[in-house]
């Protein structure tokens, strides 16, 4: 048999695929294309959805919002949480993961929502650390600026303490729940943490009871040498997306090794890679679906401001027919880095055009694109896939082609599960 590997998707409350032919008639701001789609994902086994989530209405393309909103790119995007909670409610055993940033939340209160929401989940709660990549969200958030990255990441690690001591703020047996004596809670084990440091301070203990999971399970993007180093220490999963078989398998030693060096279980960290699937009845349906994406008139526009939003870089100054020069971003560097294929000779067209599949050109049928999966994961050595749409677009459709294509083709090879083992996303990412 063949070893399994994990399975998660990446989306985030927005509009939705509007325009297609296959798109619903208007965007779910009601939730329910996500509530649906959670319950496909864990009919299909999946371990986790992950809502992503940015915090602006990104101005990088051109000095304006108005190519963020044409195509609605990041941008509406409705909060995570909530949508996490109903998630919870309508699912039983697939983890629910949200983004929550370290320079948005006063530690407490990130702390506490997510106990509540561990809690409603029943243990399927995870926090997909960030620490915000823009300028604008920042603005929003009553900065003038985004902090340097290092800074920002010294910020993340005392944050971490700080939310991992307010969650240990409840033993496990403080609620004793004792009708004859009359107690509810025992104090003595109800602690207050009184954190003092450079950045954050709280007293504590929490006043939510310690959920099922202790503390959600943690999940992190490090893509420079700085967040990898704050993702090996922290994670229990790291998503990522890296160039090709043999910079996955590079990214992925890279965080193995640091975790160990940090005196971690490097096996205690499930490293996702973020791939773009385009699937078809035959071969050539799937290319003709591919090519028809990324010949839409819209589509390089698009990608661009896509990937100016999150790196607050305007594309629109460079020429679509030259190389890109080379360029850095306090914001999402390793995205930048995957999408500019540094080096290659490769005109910003191109670039553009290839966005979705240079991490791994996954365009086929099922059964085709199930067995490339499983060749890559081989050579990458673990430990799953974190399967997305362009532009984080959702339809039903795409769903039921990954979970009911997709998925059942993966399964039909011993790849994934075919049952959930555990009630809780901890135990379920540990299973192997
Ligand atoms: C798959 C994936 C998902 C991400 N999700 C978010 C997100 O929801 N919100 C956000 O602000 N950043 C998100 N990021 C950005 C990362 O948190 C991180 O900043 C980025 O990978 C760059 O790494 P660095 O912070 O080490 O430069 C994501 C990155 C990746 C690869």
């Amino acid at each position: 048999m063949p070893k399994r590997f994990h399975l998660g998707w990446f989306a985030n409350f927005s509009a939705g695929e509007w325009n297609q032919p296959f798109s619903a008639a208007d965007p779910s701001w009601d939730g329910r294309l996500y509530l649906d789609m959670a319950q496909a994902m864990e009919r299909a086994c999946f371990d986790y959805i992950m809502l992503e989530d940015t915090l602006m209405v990104s101005e990088a393309w051109g000095g304006t919002a108005e190519a963020t909103l044409r195509h609605a790119l990041q941008a509406p995007k409705h909060d995570p949480l909530p949508l996490a909670a109903m998630i919870a409610a309508a699912t039983t055993r697939l983890g629910v993961v949200a983004t929550m940033s370290t320079m948005a939340y006063p530690p407490f209160l990130l702390a506490r929502l997510a106990s509540t929401i561990d809690s409603l989940s029943g243990g399927r709660f995870g926090w997909n650390i960030v620490t915000s990549g823009e300028d604008s969200a920042a603005q929003n958030l009553g900065l003038e600026a985004l902090p340097p990255r290092e800074a920002r990441y010294d910020m993340a690690d005392e944050y971490v303490e700080l939310v991992r001591q307010l969650f240990d703020s409840w033993q496990p047996d403080a609620v004793v729940l004792d009708r004859e004596s009359g107690v509810f809670a025992d104090h003595r084990k109800v602690a207050p943490i009184h954190f003092e440091g450079k950045y954050f301070r709280s007293r504590g203990p929490l006043n939510t009871v310690r959920s099922p999971q202790g503390r959600p399970v943690f999940v992190q993007a490090g893509g420079s040498p700085r967040g990898r180093e704050f993702a090996a220490r922290t994670a229990d999963s790291i998503i990522a997306t890296a160039n090709g078989v043999e910079g996955m398998k590079r990214y992925r030693d890279d965080v193995r090794a640091r975790a160990a060096a940090a005196g971690r279980d490097p096996d205690s960290i499930k490293v996702l890679f973020l791939i773009y699937p385009v699937l078809g009845e035959t071969p050539e349906e799937a290319e003709a679906r591919y090519s028809r994406m990324v010949n839409a008139p819209w589509f390089i526009e698009a990608s661009l401001a896509a990937m100016g939003t999150v790196t607050d870089i305007d594309f629109s100054r460079f020429d679509l027919d030259q190389e890109l020069p080379h360029l850095t971003t306090n914001g999402e560097q390793g995205s930048l880095d995957k999408f500019a294929q540094w080096g290659s000779g490769k005109t910003l067209r191109q670039l553009a055009s290839e966005r979705y599949d240079g991490g791994l050109r996954l365009v086929g049928t099922p059964d085709a694109i199930a067995a490339q999966m499983g060749e890559a994961m081989e050579a990458i050595g673990g430990d799953g896939f974190l399967i997305s749409t362009p532009f984080q677009r959702t339809s039903r459709r795409a769903v039921v082609e990954i979970t009911e294509g997709l998925v059942p083709a993966l399964q039909r090879r011993g790849l994934v599960r075919t049952r959930y083992e555990h009630a809780m996303l901890r135990d379920t990412l540990a299973e192997f």
